[in-house]
C-alpha cells in the first residue's frame, strides 16, 4: 500500500476555525452589532469577498495595498483582490446606484476581510468586521450618530463608560499643521501613516525626520500637533454627544488613522484597561471617496469594528457570555427499538419550535445523559418501552435535577416556560 503523508489539521496561518463555542461567541458579538445598527435605522447590505484589484490602488492605503492584500490573477487574466476592508466596496455600491438610493443612506454589513499581516495579538489575516456608514450628510450630526452607535454597541456588550474611551481628532487639524510647517502634499500621506503607527515604533523620531528630510520641520510638526488641543468643530461634536448621553469622548490629536481617504473627523475607541490598553476599532469621515467613481462627491462617515479586538475586550473585562447551544432538548434512547418512536416525537416537538436532537450513540442511557450534559443541553427525556406505551415522558432539567412527567403535547409549553 502507498504510504500517504498525513494531512495537517492546522488551519492556514493567521486564520481561525470556529468550533461551536467560538461560533457562539462570534454570533453573540454579531447580534449585538446588528441590533444596535438597526436601532439607529441602519439597513444591512452585503457583497462578495472578491473585488477588482483596481478598486484599492492609490485610493486607500499604500501599506495595505502594496504589502497586505491577497491579490491574484484569475483564469481570465483579471486581477482580483480579497477585500482588505469594506469601505471601497461600500463606496462602489453607493456610487453604482447614486441616483436610486435615497440619501442619506444608512447601511451596515458584517463582512470577513483579509489582510496579509504578521499574525499577533489582535491582528489576524482574516477577521470579521462590522461596517456602519452613513452617506449624504456633511454635518456634524452624522459624525455624532456614528460615534453614538459605536458607543451603543460597547454598552450593549456590557461595557460601561469607564471601560473604554473614544479618542477623536480631525484630519483637518493635520492638514492645517502640514500647511503651516510647509510639508509638500506628496509627502503627507506617508507622514500621516507614520503618525498612525507612532505608538508601536521605537525609532519614530528618526523615521519622521527622514520622511520630512529636515530635522527642524519634523520638530515643528510635532510641536504644532501637540499645541492643538481641540477645535470648534470637535467641541460641537462633544456637545452633541453629551446631549445624546455619550460622555467618554476625548480629543486626542495623536489619532490619525491609516487610510488616505479620511477628510474630517476621525476616531478610535480605546480600551482603558491597563492590561489591554489598545485601540479596539475606529473610523471617520471620507467626503471625497465617492467622487472617484465619477458621480461627484457625496459626504460619508462610518467605522469598522473587528471581532478579534472585541473578543479580547470582552475577555479582559469579564464580559464573555456563557455558552449555550441552540439545542434545548436531547431524546436519549433506552432501548434500540424505541428509536423510531423517539424520532417521531422529535418531529412533533420541532413542529412546536423545540430544538431537539435524538441521541444515536447506542450507549447506555446514563452515558447519553452525561453526553447531553457535557454538550450543555439543558433538558433530556429518556425514551423507552414505558414511555411508548403510556405516552407520558419525564423531562429532566440537567442543571437543577428537577423532573416532571407530561404527555407529548405539553412538553413544548413546559420547556418554553422553564427556559424563560
Ligand atoms: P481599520 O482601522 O483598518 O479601518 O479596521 C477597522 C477595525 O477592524 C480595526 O480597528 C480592528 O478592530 C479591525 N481590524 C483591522 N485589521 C485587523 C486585523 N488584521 N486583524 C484583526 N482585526 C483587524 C477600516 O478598515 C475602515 N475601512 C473602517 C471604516 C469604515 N472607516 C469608515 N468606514
Amino acid at each position: 500500500m502507498v504510504k500517504r503523508e498525513k494531512l495537517s489539521v492546522e488551519p492556514y496561518k493567521g486564520v481561525r476555525d470556529f468550533y461551536p463555542e467560538d461560533q457562539f461567541l462570534l454570533r453573540y458579538i454579531f447580534e449585538h452589532m446588528e441590533r444596535v445598527c438597526e436601532l439607529f435605522g441602519y439597513e444591512e447590505y452585503g457583497a462578495s469577498v472578491l473585488e477588482h484589484a483596481e478598486l484599492y490602488r492609490g485610493k486607500t492605503s499604500e501599506e495595505i495595498v502594496s504589502e497586505q492584500t491577497y491579490t491574484f490573477t484569475d483564469r481570465g487574466e483579471r486581477e482580483v483582490t480579497l477585500r482588505p476592508e469594506m469601505t471601497p466596496t461600500f463606496a462602489r455600491m453607493i456610487a453604482a446606484k447614486a441616483r436610486e438610493v435615497p440619501l442619506p443612506a444608512r447601511w451596515y454589513s458584517i463582512a470577513n476581510v483579509f489582510r496579509y499581516e504578521r499574525p499577533q495579538r489582535g491582528r489576524l489575516r482574516e477577521h470579521w468586521q462590522l461596517n456602519a456608514d452613513i452617506v449624504g450628510v456633511a454635518g456634524v450630526e452624522a459624525d455624532a450618530e456614528i460615534i453614538a452607535m459605536a458607543h451603543g454597541i460597547m454598552r450593549s456588550l456590557g461595557a460601561d463608560e469607564r471601560n473604554f474611551e473614544i479618542r477623536v481628532s480631525d484630519r483637518r487639524i493635520l492638514d492645517a499643521v502640514y500647511d503651516s510647517v510647509g510639508i509638500e502634499s506628496g509627502l503627507r500621506s506617508s507622514i500621516t501613516r507614520l503618525l498612525d503607527r507612532r505608538a508601536k515604533m521605537d525609532d519614530f523620531k528618526e523615521q519622521l525626520s527622514a520622511a520630512v528630510s529636515n530635522n527642524d520641520k519634523a520638530e515643528a510638526l510635532m510641536e504644532h500637533l501637540e499645541r492643538t488641543t481641540s477645535t470648534a468643530y470637535l467641541e460641537e461634536l462633544r456637545a452633541q454627544l453629551e446631549h445624546m448621553g455619550v460622555r467618554n469622548m476625548v480629543v486626542d490629536t495623536k489619532i490619525t488613522r491609516g487610510f488616505d481617504y479620511y477628510t474630517g473627523m476621525i476616531f478610535e475607541v480605546y480600551d482603558t484597561d491597563e492590561n489591554n490598553k489598545r485601540s479596539l476599532f475606529g473610523g471617520g469621515r471620507y467626503d471625497n471617496l465617492l467622487a472617484l467613481f465619477g458621480g461627484g462627491s457625496i459626504p460619508a462617515v462610518g467605522f469598522g469594528m473587528g471581532d478579534v479586538t472585541t473578543r479580547d475586550f470582552l475577555e479582559a473585562h469579564n464580559l464573555l457570555p456563557v455558552y449555550a447551544p441552540a439545542t434545548e432538548l436531547m431524546l436519549c434512547i433506552v432501548e434500540k427499538n424505541a428509536l423510531p418512536h423517539a424520532m417521531k416525537l422529535a418531529q412533533e416537538l420541532r413542529r412546536e419550535d423545540v430544538t431537539v436532537a435524538v441521541n444515536f450513540s447506542d450507549k447506555r442511557v446514563g452515558d447519553q445523559i452525561r453526553q447531553a450534559d457535557k454538550m450543555k443541553i439543558p433538558f433530556v427525556i429518556a425514551v423507552g418501552a414505558q414511555e411508548r406505551e403510556s405516552g407520558r415522558y419525564t423531562i429532566k432539567n440537567l442543571s437543577s435535577g428537577n423532573e416532571i412527567t407530561l404527555p407529548a403535547d405539553r412538553i413544548a409549553e413546559h420547556l418554553f416556560s422553564s427556559l424563560g
